[in-house]
């Protein structure tokens, strides 16, 4: 290759990816207003933030992967947990997290606080962020993981459980959270077709049902979970 044709690969490789760059930035921005509804970005929305600010909550946590690492991501905590479940752990961290390893702080927040937490959580769970961060894609457990699961000695189900969030509210054999019930003789109290409902719609089971249905289950992940459950008895 000669030197000059060396230079105009160089010239001309660059000037593409800058073209292509800008193109992107400019298509972006074009769609931010709607990717980010920001027809809903409401006074209390906003109020929502300037108190996440005002308690630098994002100390701890990020929110579309901005913050501090030492928590979970905040983004989609509103489809995780519900508002409910969100209530309960800035209200009442110490009963919340009180089996895990990792602590949040309880920093009195008012009622008022938390429902303008509530609305701004809701918002930015409704932003496309084309599953940014992945942590909160919907993933689904491939074939290899479950062969790993198993090979790990943990059943499929139980493995559900463990990783899609179940925990964060019930316990088994004392580890877990307490917001919801243990879990431990739930095969006793309720047949596999009324924990299947259970999951997918608490509130067909219970009106009063406080637990947010798990939407984010595939049928497989639903139908392994609800056999482990109405295993236990
Ligand atoms: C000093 C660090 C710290 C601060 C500050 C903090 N948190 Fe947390 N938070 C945590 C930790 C750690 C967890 C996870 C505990 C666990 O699951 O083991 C958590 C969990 C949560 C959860 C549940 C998340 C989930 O996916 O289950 C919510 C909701 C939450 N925090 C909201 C807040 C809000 C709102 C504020 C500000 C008012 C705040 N946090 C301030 C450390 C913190
Ligand atoms: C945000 C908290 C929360 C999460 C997450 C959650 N649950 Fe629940 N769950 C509850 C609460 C609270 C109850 C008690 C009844 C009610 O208010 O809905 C409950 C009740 C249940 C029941 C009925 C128990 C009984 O004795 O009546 C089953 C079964 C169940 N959950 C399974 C699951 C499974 C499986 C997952 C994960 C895929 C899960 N839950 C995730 C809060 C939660």
């Amino acid at each position: 290759m000669t030197k000059r044709t060396a230079f105009w690969i160089f010239l001309l490789g660059t000037l593409s990816s800058a073209v292509l760059f800008l193109l992107l930035t400019w298509d972006t921005h074009r769609q931010v207003e709607v990717l980010s509804h920001v027809d809903k970005l409401s006074p209390q929305v906003i109020e929502g933030k300037r108190i996440f600010e005002k308690y630098n909550c994002n100390d701890c946590h990020t929110i579309l992967g901005f913050g501090g690492y030492y928590a979970p991501d905040l983004t989609k905590v509103v489809r995780r947990t519900g508002e409910d479940g969100i209530r309960f752990r800035v209200r009442s961290p110490e009963k919340a997290f009180a089996n895990s390893w990792r602590k949040m702080p309880r920093q009195h927040v008012s009622d008022a606080e938390i429902e303008n937490l509530i609305a701004f959580f809701t918002w930015i769970g409704e932003v496309d962020n084309n599953d940014w961060p992945p942590q909160d894609s919907r993933k689904r457990m491939t074939r290899s993981e479950e062969i790993a699961v198993a090979a790990g000695g943990l059943s499929p189900g139980a493995a559900v459980f463990q990783n899609r969030g179940c925990m964060n509210c019930h316990s088994l054999h004392g580890k877990g959270g307490n917001f919801g019930p243990p879990l431990d003789t739930v095969g006793r109290r309720l047949t596999l077709e009324q924990i299947g409902h259970y999951i997918k719609d608490p509130k067909s089971v219970n009106p009063r049902a406080l637990m947010p249905p798990q939407k984010d289950l595939s049928e497989k992940e639903l139908e392994v979970v609800a056999k482990f459950l109405a295993g236990l008895k």
